[in-house]
């Protein structure tokens, strides 16, 4: 019998495939065939998942045979210098604590007024330029809220960040050939190689400068680690937030009843609509892969030293047996210490998850504050969402208000 393919597609708009809650009732732990006709495990329930992401028998490292990549664009990826984003114990802890205390409470709490004050800047433009007619609210808003937030942190020119920008989305694009992502991903490794020659020789207060001092003047990193990390987070998490951001706004749109809520009491929804939000939509769902590095049981499945595995966070985020009516978006969910999959888990667990909420709390709280009237300007079918076998997104999502 033919294996199904993967990854499977969504079936309308940012529906989860329908494969999943399937497998889920009858095969947690399945096969399927990929792109380049090679075969991988893909494990569904929120329990398996976690078991994945925690189990040191599986490996990040792309260069393993055996590692599963979704796309060609992948396939070459895998060939560039690894990130710590691709490592194993004990460099993956070794290069991520480099970067953690960017990361911390602490940390964020003090970079609220920043971000507070790039998206109030952005809303107020929008405002002033007025909502009568329709505007690309991702092009004016869910795009440059995160890039202005890791440029800054990075200390990227703000006259470079058109460039960039472009070039980070014809990389992460699925409609880009491999040959042009693999051009963009050159383009911009270069920009930061330049980026951290110019900091090596006048420190700033940035994270590239401080990477210069920590770790290249003393020689724990060479000047290509360097790049390398600062690339990472460069790329890791633009895409996502910007669909994060826009797939929120609909979400809201779509429940007056939530969206009301909202308004009228910000300081009480906010965070359980960013809550729900990052249980319900997985923008960054192919993410958590690995290649077993020996014989490993999961779910009653033995998987085979060389295999590769795909833990299916955005079908954890909807398991029946964590989450009740998983498929109902409601702000007002009873939560315990159950937790969404969306982040990841265990050590790989994304470094800037505090970030990435302070974000979205703040956009969203700042937005319904700033035009609680805002409605789209197209029938909700119309909305563009991403390719159904890429991570679910949208690409515009024209607004009036
Ligand atoms: C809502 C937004 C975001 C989501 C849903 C998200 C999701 C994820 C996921 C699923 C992983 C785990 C991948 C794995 O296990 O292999 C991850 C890791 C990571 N994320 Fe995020 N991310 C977001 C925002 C960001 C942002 C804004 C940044 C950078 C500023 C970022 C930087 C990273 C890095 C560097 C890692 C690698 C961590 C490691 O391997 O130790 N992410 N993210």
């Amino acid at each position: 019998m033919s294996l199904p393919t993967f990854p499977f597609a969504r079936p309308k708009g940012a529906e989860p495939p329908v494969e999943y809650a399937q497998l889920r009732a009858k095969e947690p732990v399945s096969q399927v065939q990929l792109f380049d006709g090679s075969i991988a495990w893909l494990v569904v329930k929120h329990k398996d998942i976690r078991s994945v992401l925690t189990d040191n028998r599986l490996s990040k490292e792309r260069s393993r045979p055996g590692f599963p990549e979704l796309s060609a664009g992948g396939k070459a990826a895998a060939k560039n210098k690894a990130t710590f984003v691709d490592m194993d114990p004990p460099q993956h802890m070794q290069q991520r604590s480099m970067v953690e205390p960017l990361f911390t409470k602490a940390h964020i709490e003090s970079m609220r007024p920043h971000i507070q004050q790039t998206v109030d800047t952005l809303l107020e433009t929008i405002v002033k330029e007025g909502g009568s007619k329709p505007f690309d609210i991702v092009e004016k808003f869910a795009l440059p809220v995160p890039s202005y937030i890791i440029y800054g942190i990075l200390g990227v020119p703000f006259k470079d960040i058109a460039y960039l920008t472009n070039q980070a989305a014809i990389r992460s694009n699925g409609s880009a050939t491999a040959s042009e992502a693999g051009t963009a991903n050159a383009s911009l490794i270069s920009y930061i190689n330049n980026l951290v020659t110019l900091r090596a020789e006048t420190l700033q207060d940035d994270l590239i400068s401080l990477l210069v001092k920590t770790q290249l003047i003393p020689g724990h990193l060479t000047k290509d680690d360097v790049t390398s990390i600062a690339f990472l987070l460069l790329v890791a998490g633009n895409a996502t937030m910007v669909s994060m951001i826009a797939l929120g706004i609909v979400e809201l749109l779509q429940h007056a009843d939530q969206h009301a809520l909202c308004v009228s009491q910000p300081d009480k929804w906010t965070r359980p609509f960013v809550e729900e939000l990052c249980r319900f939509h997985t923008a960054s769902a192919l993410a958590t892969k690995r290649v077993a590095k020996e014989d490993v049981v999961i779910g009653g499945k033995t998987i085979k030293k060389g295999d590769g595995i795909i833990a299916a966070t955005q079908s954890g985020n909807r398991d029946e047996d964590v989450f009740p009516e998983p498929d109902v978006f409601d702000i007002r969910r009873k939560r315990g210490d159950e937790e969404a999959l969306g982040f990841g888990w265990g050590e790989h667990r994304c470094v800037a998850e505090g970030l990435a909420r302070a974000e979205l709390e703040i956009v969203f709280a700042s937005l319904w504050r700033k035009i609680p009237t805002l409605k789209l300007a197209i029938p909700f079918e119309e909305v563009k969402y991403s390719p159904p076998k890429k991570d679910v997104g949208i690409s515009e999502l024209p607004v009036v208000f």
